[in-house]
């Protein structure tokens, strides 16, 4: 077992390479399973969350090859991944694996539309929610898709072994059954569309991808996305997206410390809800020549008022971070988390850093406090370990912060990116 060891104080200052999207990335990698030829996607962060996904595929059957670096490559300079799934030996997804990664779940499409068939352990919930799947089986179901659920694994196959083109409206936003329908209505006998589509980037990311493999798909990135099934996806080769919510989280580290940092790769037409929010908190994010620049207007934070939202809107993978930031804020925040009903796990631990927050259903008020105090906490989810890592690099003495697994599944290399831009932040045996 390892923890953090954070000491409050260092101001933040220089450039920190933001790696390719992890959200984009298990998707990506989930997309191969639709060809039997090679797709090699560049700029894989090196996460937990991949290395597990790669084990899935090759359970599956696909070969998963990791290129060697170039000489005088750059540390932070993402993996090149090439997958490769010929033949598809096993449609099981089993629970073991499926209960590790969430996103493991959306096999199902892939393995639908190409196969005809699979069996994949229903995922389960998280410390953030329930999680429930309904939304992808609804869907699947009328692109013809024949569903049971038995003893905790949805088994689907596809009459005479072909899905059907469908119209598809979802009731709400849902990141994951896009991307599983999106996948599916890509190999499904006519024309499918779905309304009320993730906009997320990740998922027009995934759809690009899909166009190079041969897809037929119109609206990439609008809400009505429109599919024309095709016989066969052939290879391709694609670059993963930057990674906009490690880019959101080392801005408000930076934002935290008072510093001034450049975040290299970030994209800002990908987090304009985050760039107008961090000016209302006196904080300025500029698009500059390589990527985003970062530091405080002038001088202190100021409260805001905050509902998280599907993209466009303010992210909630950025919520736990917002709300470290804000503990150190003048004035009183409200953050109203509307996507998750459970994603405020992270409050207790920064309480227990002197932070001032009381809970109100789906909205935390967080009422700034002159300073944070060290202490030991403990991670709960993968964003709100790093929530815990924002704080502690503004509290005074040292913090200690456990449970890292869930922060190794989301942030490559964190401590080595904080620490060349000053953190003082070491990884040591629990
Ligand atoms: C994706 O999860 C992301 N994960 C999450 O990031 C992210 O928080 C979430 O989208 C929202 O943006 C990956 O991309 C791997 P949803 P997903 O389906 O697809 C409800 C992180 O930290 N819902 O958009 O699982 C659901 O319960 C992770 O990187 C149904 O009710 O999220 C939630 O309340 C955490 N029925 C809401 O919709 C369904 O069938 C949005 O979930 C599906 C979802």
């Amino acid at each position: 077992m390892e923890k953090l060891l954070v000491r409050g104080g260092n101001r933040l200052k220089g450039e920190i390479p933001i790696s390719g999207a992890k959200n984009a990335a298990l998707p990506l990698m989930i997309a191969a399973l639709l060809t039997d030829e090679t797709l090699t996607l560049h700029n894989t962060p090196r996460l937990a969350d991949v290395a597990l996904l790669q084990k899935i595929l090759r359970n599956h059957g696909a070969d998963t090859m990791i290129a060697g670096k170039k000489p005088g490559q750059s540390r932070f300079v993402g993996d090149t991944v090439h997958i490769t799934a010929a033949e598809i030996i096993d449609t099981t997804a089993p629970y073991d694996l499926v209960s590790k990664m969430r996103a493991s779940f959306w096999v199902l499409g892939p393995l639908l539309a190409r196969c005809g068939e699979a069996r994949v352990s229903l995922p389960g919930g998280c410390a953030i929610g329930t999680r429930p799947v309904d939304l992808y089986l609804k869907a699947l179901s009328r692109m013809g898709a024949e569903i049971d659920v038995e003893q905790g694994y949805v088994i689907a196959r596809a009459p005479k072994g072909r899905l059907h083109g469908a119209r598809i409206v979802f009731p709400k936003v849902s990141v994951g059954a896009t991307h599983v329908v999106l996948m599916a209505a890509t190999l499904a006998r006519g024309e499918t569309v779905i309304e009320n589509a993730a906009r997320e980037p990740e998922v027009a990311d995934v759809a690009e991808c899909l166009v190079k493999m041969g897809a037929k798909i119109e609206g990439i990135g609008r809400s009505s996305l429109r599919i024309e099934g095709v016989e066969r996806l052939h290879g391709a080769e694609h670059s993963i997206v930057a990674d906009r919510i490690e880019a959101g989280t080392y801005a408000m580290a930076a934002a935290m410390t008072d510093g001034d940092v450049l975040l290299c790769g970030a994209r800002a037409e990908h987090l304009s809800a985050f760039i107008d929010v961090m000016a209302s908190a006196g904080v300025m994010a500029t698009a500059e020549e390589g990527g985003l620049r970062v530091r405080r207007a002038n001088g202190a934070l100021q409260a805001v008022t905050v509902e998280t939202q599907p993209f466009p809107g303010f992210p909630t993978d950025l919520q736990a971070q917002l709300m470290a930031l804000m503990t150190r804020a003048q004035g009183v925040s409200s953050i109203r988390e509307t996507i998750f009903e459970n994603r405020f796990m992270h409050v207790q631990e920064l309480v227990r850093l002197g932070a001032d927050i009381s809970l109100m259903g789906d909205t935390a008020l967080v009422k700034g406090v002159e300073a944070l105090k060290g202490a030991p906490v403990m991670a709960t989810d993968l964003r709100a370990s790093v929530s815990l890592v924002i704080a502690g690099l503004a509290a005074e003495g040292e913090t200690e912060i456990h449970r890292l697994y869930h922060l190794d599944r989301g942030f490559e290399a964190l401590e080595e990116k904080l620490r060349a831009v000053g953190a003082d932040i070491e990884r040591v045996a629990a």
